[in-house]
């Protein structure tokens, strides 16, 4: 779909602080993601590469993008040419003509012609910047380009001699989100709310976790979604110790608990959203302590979030909120300093507390500068998800918590004065909770 005014007036504006963000003097190449085949000749469902999207817009495969702010053609395109009989197939192109009157290029040429003309904008730069992590055929090509112009240098005394990868300039952009991208992921969130909500207060002991993650992916694309930003984790009973569950086949007993790690994507900007609840109307007392653990870290971890605390201090306070509880609970026993210096909690929960979301569920960013953590701003937006997940054969523990899995995630933005769950609209009470089972399941153990 062609550009808006506004779409186009943001992603030049984007593009003006990139050049800022480079100086003069340098070239800046990005590379569509490439389609790929799922088997024979049938391809996955094409999804534009996270940082091209940033800068472009552009929404096809085969396409190259060039920013090069000291250039009379500062913004080039290269993309596949219009074709009728491929558009019978595939849907229209936008061509060299739609790649200049709609998606704001200077410039124009077909993808074929690469070899030809980018050597134009790299024989007076001094740095490139290009997709140096990525190994498809499009970046390759780039990379053989920019060698080519490398050592042309010799003879015509131009030619770039610094080669940096293009995330660190578009991943610093990416990291703080401006107004309308925050707008973007509280409409991705917004989606997978009622997703959540619906199945904490619809599912019922007896169905499977296929038939919940069904329900889940219709919530979000009935409501205008792509689909799931990732796979779907519908995870019941001992499968919630399992991080990354993917069967899906298990069907709930009553008294289990059910782990829903979901997230919508929407405009290409993505919800990742965890909720436990009991799979009958109440939580057993063992699966309350352990959720309650989990909260009290959860809740803590986020009073920590304002402008200049760090993602280590998020991941720290939850685990001595954690590990505190866990020894109040009697699954870890020791001094508390000394358990967490040894990470006695490892054992229960392995994984980091935060990662940044964006446009990808795990955005991009660095998360330390050499020895330091970085300092959150305003307008970084990451997960909070501690978890506590005890093995079925965990014997050091009593039996009522063996086989239990839980894990509470949400989306956090920062702002000047400290932060805004954005994904607060979902319950994670007890009692909210509780109140919502009461309506979706048949009474159990007689509660
Ligand atoms: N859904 C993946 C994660 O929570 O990081
Ligand atoms: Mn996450
Ligand atoms: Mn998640």
């Amino acid at each position: 779909m062609p550009l808006s005014d506004a779409d186009r007036a943001r992603l030049a504006e984007r593009r003006r602080r990139l050049a800022e963000m480079m100086g003069d003097g340098g070239v800046l190449l990005l590379a569509a993601a490439p389609e790929r085949l799922r088997s024979g000749d049938v391809h996955f469902p094409f999804r534009q590469d996270s940082d091209f999207a940033h800068l472009t817009g552009f929404d096809e495969p085969e396409a190259v993008a060039v920013i090069a702010p000291a250039d009379a053609r500062p913004y080039a395109l290269f993309v596949r040419p219009r074709d009728a009989e491929r558009a019978r197939w595939e849907g229209p192109r936008s061509g060299v003509e739609g790649a200049m009157a709609d998606y704001g290029a200077a410039i124009a040429h077909p993808i074929d012609e690469l070899e030809t003309h980018l050597p134009a904008w790299l024989g007076r730069a001094e740095r490139v910047w290009l997709p140096l992590m990525r190994d498809d055929p499009l970046p390759r090509r780039l990379w053989d380009i920019v060698r080519r112009a490398h050592a042309g240098r010799a003879r015509s005394g131009y030619g770039p001699t610094a080669f940096h990868d293009s995330g660190d300039l578009v991943h610093e952009l990416r990291l703080r989100k401006d107004p309308w991208e925050i707008e973007r992921i509280r409409e991705a969130i917004a989606i997978t709310a009622t997703a959540h909500r619906e199945a904490m207060s619809t599912v019922r002991p007896g169905e499977t976790e296929w038939q919940i993650e069904a329900r889940i992916d219709f919530a979000f694309r009935r409501a205008g979604a792509v689909g799931p930003a990732y796979p779907s984790i519908v995870a019941s009973g001992p499968h919630a110790c399992v991080l990354h569950h993917t069967p899906r086949d298990r069907t709930l007993a009553a008294d289990d608990l059910v782990l829903i790690d979901a997230g919508a994507e929407r405009d290409g900007y993505c919800a990742d959203i965890t909720r436990t609840f009991p799979s009958g109307r109440r939580f057993t007392p063992a699966q309350r302590d352990l959720y309650e653990a989990v909260l009290a870290a959860q809740l803590a971890a986020i009073a920590v979030v304002r402008p200049g605390a760090t993602l280590e201090e998020v991941h720290a306070k939850a685990i001595r909120v954690l590990t505190e509880a866990l020894v109040h609970l009697g699954l870890l026993a020791g001094n508390l300093d000394e358990l967490v210096a040894s990470e006695a909690y490892s054992r229960f929960y392995m994984h980091r507390t935060s990662h940044w979301l964006g446009r990808d569920v795990h955005d991009v960013g660095a998360y330390k500068l050499g020895d330091t953590p970085r300092a959150l701003e305003a307008g970084m937006v990451f997960t909070v998800e501690p978890g506590c997940y005890i093995a079925p054969e965990e014997d050091s523990v009593p039996a009522a918590f063996r086989g239990l899995g839980v894990r509470i995630e949400d989306d956090v933005l920062v702002t000047p004065s400290g932060c805004e769950v954005l994904s607060a609209a979902i319950p994670k009470h007890v009692e909210e909770i509780e109140g919502l089972r009461a309506a979706a399941a048949p009474s159990s153990r007689g509660a």
